[in-house]
């Protein structure tokens, strides 16, 4: 098989991870693959259980009552199914985020989504983001980002995102869920949120999101050198 081309994009919640793969993966022609709408899934699927997110042995036995399937629509967006309904929308609802946090700190669940990851990373050019990808996923991945911004930044952004939703939540308190999901995604026993060794980093707590996508179609074209890239990016500007 020949060798596919990956890219690990790591970083605390709301650092802009998403907006900037789905651009990048777009005017390079990557598949763009969000993890986190993965374990969101799960965190659905714990609240709807009503189960101690927190309690490995409830959130094991939930498990294999899942069927989670990730699929692209005709326009490559991605949508993830639980047991068959497409959740894709709900899975943004702020206590989902809190839920997906709370189980994505278990070993087993972290375990048990591992292969989705890889498989998707094994058969096609990927993009990927989430919080371990360059440090457990995709270990050998050809190019590793670590996107950060101030945790203020980030809150303020993530509020306005909801906004364009329709979605209206106090700045304290998405400044609090994204403290709380720092701390517990940083601070986890298993693959902890952290920045790989060869990772490059890229704060973006004073760029817009165009000098943002700059920044890191300039860290992309550096790595690959692939002229196409260029004319492609060239004409995205
Ligand atoms: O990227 P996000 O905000 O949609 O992720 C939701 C939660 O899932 C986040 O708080 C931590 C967890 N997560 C993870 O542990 N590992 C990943 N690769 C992606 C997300």
């Amino acid at each position: 098989m020949n060798h596919m081309i990956s890219i690990a994009i790591d970083g605390p919640s709301g650092a802009g991870k998403s907006s900037l793969a789905r651009r990048c993966a777009e005017a390079f022609g990557f598949l763009y693959a969000d993890t986190g709408a993965i374990y969101r899934t799960v965190g659905l699927a714990a609240i709807r259980a009503g189960i101690d997110r927190k309690n490995a042995e409830e959130v094991s036995g939930l498990l294999p009552t899942l069927r989670i399937e990730m699929r692209y629509n005709e326009e490559g967006e991605q949508r993830m199914f639980l047991n068959g309904e497409d959740v894709s929308e709900e899975i943004r609802l702020p206590e989902v985020s809190i839920a997906a946090s709370d189980v994505s700190a278990l070993s087993i669940v972290r375990q048990y989504l591992m292969e989705m990851q890889r498989s998707l990373a094994l058969s096609n050019n990927v993009i990927m983001d989430g919080r371990d990808i360059g440090t457990v996923v995709l270990p050998n991945a050809d190019l590793k980002i670590f996107l950060t911004a101030s945790a203020e930044a980030r809150a303020d952004r993530r509020v306005k995102q909801l906004e364009e939703k329709g979605i209206k939540e106090a700045f304290e308190t998405v400044l609090a869920d994204i403290r709380y999901r720092d701390e517990q995604d940083s601070n986890r026993e298993t693959a902890p949120l952290r920045r790989a060794d060869d990772a490059v980093l890229l704060d973006t707590t004073e760029l817009n999101f165009d000098e943002s996508f700059a920044a890191m179609s300039q860290l992309i074209l550096e790595k690959f050198c692939i002229e196409d890239c260029r004319e492609t990016a060239e004409k995205t500007e």
